[in-house]
């Protein structure tokens, strides 16, 4: 008897996951179907319509040679090399340029995005999973990783004005006097020479905005700053301790591996991007998101969260909707003078963090 339960347990658990992994494979399906569907619409010769017929619906992977990571993001986002998809919209877009000088074969892209390279999902790809929220880099937190490879000589400083930023927001607040930062510095807190590796861009700026919050019984001050200044400290602290080999030594390696796998796009002249990214969607949970998204390090609901913010457990009885797209569009709009972070959302993440808060009355 007891045997018969546990095998249709098992039976059951498979069946359930077969369900789930379906599911989940839909959404990277969908966008390679899209993709090769408006490829194949737009063919303009024989060789365009083979290629476009004959791609099969499968698990893209890169494996980036300067590191040996191994990176699934061109599964969903096939179009990042299609000059047709200029205008594209995620995940079917070309990238800019930057990956003209830093090409996907060898340095993947999660060096300069952060992310989850294995991932085949969306919101666990982006880092948005929940368990421990770590959102990719957007904006001048990409700033970071520049800095990181090139230092500061080889790049415009405009390139890289963040970093530099917040490295003289940290000797104009004496942060010194406590740290010790590469070897000189103060004792009452901790050494910060390799922060960059133990603490995401989430966390420092969570706790420089309110140590207190983060740390239970932290003596570290509240300094008066902006949102802006947080944002410039927590992005050149992420730069401490990274040890990225030099560029030079990345070229010199470069030269002798042989090139890995390739994504061939149609030619640029027949794609039109702007209608590419039909009826394939994500679609988010609000209620995850609000966890995955890093809400949940600054704010509460109900007894669950951060307190760097307020707590958001009846927000919806104080604000619309229409008043909770555009704080999450921009706080800086919202509360000038106020520390909640621009996050970049995107607007379907917006959409599903609205309809998600203002359920909480
Ligand atoms: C399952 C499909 C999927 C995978 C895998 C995936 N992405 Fe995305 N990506 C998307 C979608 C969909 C969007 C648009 C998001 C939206 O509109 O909310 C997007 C948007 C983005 C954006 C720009 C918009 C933003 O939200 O900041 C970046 C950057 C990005 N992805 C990087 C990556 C990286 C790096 C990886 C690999 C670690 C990756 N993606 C893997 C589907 C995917
Ligand atoms: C050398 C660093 C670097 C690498 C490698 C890189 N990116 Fe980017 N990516 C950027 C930067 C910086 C931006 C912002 C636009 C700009 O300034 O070029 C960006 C923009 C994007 C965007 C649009 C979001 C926006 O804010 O405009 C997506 C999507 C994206 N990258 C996905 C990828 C994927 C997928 C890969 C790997 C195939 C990749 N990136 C590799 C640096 C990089
Ligand atoms: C993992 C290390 C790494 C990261 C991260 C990185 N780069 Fe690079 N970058 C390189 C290397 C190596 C080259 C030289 C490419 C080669 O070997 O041909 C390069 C080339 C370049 C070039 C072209 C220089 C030339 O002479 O052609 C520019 C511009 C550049 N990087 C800017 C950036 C920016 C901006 C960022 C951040 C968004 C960035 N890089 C991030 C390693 C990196
Ligand atoms: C009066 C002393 C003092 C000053 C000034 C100070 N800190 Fe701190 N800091 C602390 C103490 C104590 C801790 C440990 C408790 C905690 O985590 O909050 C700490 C912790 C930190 C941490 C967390 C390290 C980790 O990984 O746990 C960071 C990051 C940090 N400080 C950054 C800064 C920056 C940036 C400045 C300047 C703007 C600064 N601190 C100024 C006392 C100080
Ligand atoms: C680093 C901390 C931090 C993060 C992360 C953060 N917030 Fe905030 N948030 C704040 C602070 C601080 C305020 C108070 C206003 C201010 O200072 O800008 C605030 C204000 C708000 C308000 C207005 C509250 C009120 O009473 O009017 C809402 C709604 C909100 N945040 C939602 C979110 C959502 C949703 C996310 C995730 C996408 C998020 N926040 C992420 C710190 C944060």
């Amino acid at each position: 008897m007891e045997r018969w339960v546990a095998i249709s347990g098992i039976v059951l658990t498979l069946a359930i996951g077969w369900v789930m992994r379906d599911a989940l494979r839909q959404e990277w399906t969908a966008y390679q179907a899209t993709y090769y569907r408006a490829a194949l619409l737009r063919a303009a010769n024989e060789p365009q319509r083979e290629w476009a017929e004959s791609q099969r619906r499968e698990v893209k992977q890169i494996i980036a040679s300067e590191f040996d990571t191994v990176e699934r993001c061109v599964t969903c986002h096939t179009a990042i090399d299609n000059p047709a998809f200029r205008k594209g919209t995620e995940p079917l877009r070309e990238h800019s340029d930057l990956i003209q000088s830093h090409p996907p074969q060898r340095f993947g892209c999660i060096v300069c995005h952060g992310g989850d390279g294995r991932a085949v999902t969306t919101v666990e790809a982006h880092g948005e999973s929940g368990v421990r929220p770590e959102p990719l880099l957007r904006g001048a937190y990409l700033q970071a990783p520049c800095y990181d490879c090139h230092g500061a000589e080889a790049l415009a400083p405009q390139v890289i004005a963040s970093v530099l930023h917040g490295k003289q927001l940290v000797n104009r607040y004496m942060c010194n006097g406590c740290h010790q930062i590469e070897g000189t510095g103060g004792e009452e807190g901790p050494d910060l020479s390799t922060v960059g590796t133990q603490r995401s861009w989430l966390w420092l700026y969570a706790h420089l905005a309110r140590p207190q919050a983060v740390t239970v019984g932290s003596t570290m001050p509240v300094f008066a700053m902006s949102r802006d200044q947080i944002r410039d400290i927590a992005i050149y602290l992420m730069t401490l301790g990274k040890t990225s080999p030099s560029p030079v030594a990345i070229s010199a390696r470069a030269r002798s591996a042989e090139d890995a796998q390739t994504t061939e796009g149609p030619g640029a002249e027949s794609l039109d991007g702007g209608e590419a990214a039909g009826p394939a969607e994500v679609t988010y949970d609000g209620g995850a998101l609000f966890y995955g998204a890093g809400c949940a390090v600054c704010h509460s609901v109900g007894r669950r969260g951060g307190q760097v913010g307020p707590a958001l457990t009846h927000i919806g009885r104080k604000r619309s909707a229409r008043d909770l797209k555009r704080l999450l569009g921009d706080p800086g709009k919202d509360t000038p003078d106020g520390k909640m972070p621009q996050l970049s959302l995107s607007k379907r993440q917006i959409e599903a963090l609205t309809a998600y808060l203002t359920t909480l009355q």
